[in-house]
């Protein structure tokens, strides 16, 4: 790594790959940084697609073989944003050639995986990153100050749903995501998978959990023909559907406090409906993703007749991140989750701290997935 420049490179160039391309982009532009952010490469395996995106999300250069990234002396960051089945070889590849490590999540598709990961990480003695944006959010890093500075006390109730409906239509094909080699588990890994990580952000960690996961739609069309703009088309074969569509688990706490959580993309009607609350001794915290520039507070503690939620709008200066963007109440969106990210990941691996949430994290949230399946499966509470 240079002095003043962090080279990336990139393998996936969809939906995690443009998002990731933008925060690289736009994160010299809002925080004043120690590194400048150099796009070198983004790969994937079409090259036509990755040309394109290349072009578009203004990368130097594109590769179809992530290998040849890993093998790149230029590049200080390997950024893994393809599905689940190749984080593994991909990251330890990475880690191995000593590069640091960027990942998406779930880390992997298994524990073991994720262990492996985890080993080649802390072998080569680089930071690491996993992209759990949302811990990134203004409103959430204002929930975690305020649990950490003692201002709600003992927490009793976590209660989070992560509800979307993009598959509930039975014709809808089987894409990666719907197929436990690719993807791992289903709605658990996927989206579960950000609520334990928030839990585990704002709770401490998991003791143990009793899950239950459901498949409703077992049989879908293949994948056929895929369009650009609409996506992948239904094809006339069928094939299995070997994830769960909804897992919903209970959890204990080491700290003693409970938590409930769901996650389906089945809730017909909810798009990307990323809500939790919190129930402490001072008061209650809530959050939803679809107001993300807010947060609701409950404080305990006021005896007035006026006492009820408040609405906090967390566009202010003080509150975290939002003093690098816009005036108070000039809000943010989506994107910026992973600004913030890469922003405070930088900040870190400058200042020589480890950035979060990493690789560890990364592994703590799959020993919960891994317990959330083997409790199904066995119809039992697991302890972690
Ligand atoms: N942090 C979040 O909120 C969030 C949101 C969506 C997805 N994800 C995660 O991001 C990852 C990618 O998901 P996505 O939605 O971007 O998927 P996607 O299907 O939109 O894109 C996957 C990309 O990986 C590329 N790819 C696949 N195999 C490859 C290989 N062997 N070599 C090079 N490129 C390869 C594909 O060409 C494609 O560009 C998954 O792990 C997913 O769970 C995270």
């Amino acid at each position: 790594m240079s002095k003043s420049t962090l080279t990336v490179g990139l393998i996936g160039y969809q939906f995690m790959g443009k998002a990731h391309s933008n925060a690289y982009r736009q994160v010299n532009r809002f925080f004043d940084l120690p590194y400048q952010v150099r796009m070198k490469t983004i790969c994937g395996r079409t090259e036509p697609g990755v040309k394109n995106a290349a072009e578009v999300f203004g990368w130097e250069g594109y590769e179809t073989d992530w290998r040849k990234v890993v093998a790149d002396p230029e590049i200080d960051v390997i950024d893994v944003s393809t599905p689940g089945s190749s984080h593994c070889e991909i990251a330890c590849a990475a880690a191995e050639a000593g590069k640091i490590v960027f990942c998406e999540k779930p880390i992997g598709n298994t524990l073991d995986e994720a262990e492996r990961m985890r080993a080649a990480v802390q072998k080569s003695g680089k930071p690491s990153v996993v992209f759990h944006n949302y811990r990134h959010i203004p409103a959430v890093a204002l929930a975690r100050q305020m649990l950490a500075d003692g201002r709600l006390g003992r927490v009793y109730h976590f209660r989070a749903v992560y509800l979307q409906d993009w598959i509930a239509d039975p014709q809808f094909p089987l894409v990666w995501r719907l197929q436990r080699e690719s993807a791992g588990s289903g709605s658990l890994g996927d989206i579960g998978s950000h609520i334990i990580d928030l839990a585990r952000h704002l709770v401490g960690e998991f003791d143990s959990v009793c899950g239950h996961m459901e498949t409703f739609i077992k049989e879908r069309p293949m994948v056929g023909e895929v369009d650009d703009k609409l996506g992948a088309k239904a094809s006339s074969e069928k094939g299995q559907v070997t994830v769960d569509d909804a897992a919903m688990l209970l959890a204990r706490f080491k700290s003693g406090a409970v938590g409930t959580f769901e996650a389906s993309r089945f809730a017909v009607g909810r798009k990307n409906h990323n809500r939790f609350e919190i129930n402490a001794e001072g008061g209650s915290l809530v959050f939803n993703l679809e107001r993300m520039n807010e947060l609701q507070f409950y404080d305990n503690s006021d005896p007035s007749p006026e006492q009820g939620f408040r609405l906090i709008q967390t566009t202010q200066s003080d509150h975290p991140y939002a003093g690098h963007y816009w005036p108070v109440g000039h809000i943010i969106g989506y994107e910026h989750t992973f600004v913030n990210l890469v922003a405070s990941a930088i900040e870190a691996i400058a200042a020589g701290r480890e950035p979060f949430p990493n690789i560890e994290d990364g592994y703590q949230n799959q020993r919960v997935l891994d317990a959330v399946e083997r409790s199904s499966a066995s119809r039992s509470w697991i302890n972690l």
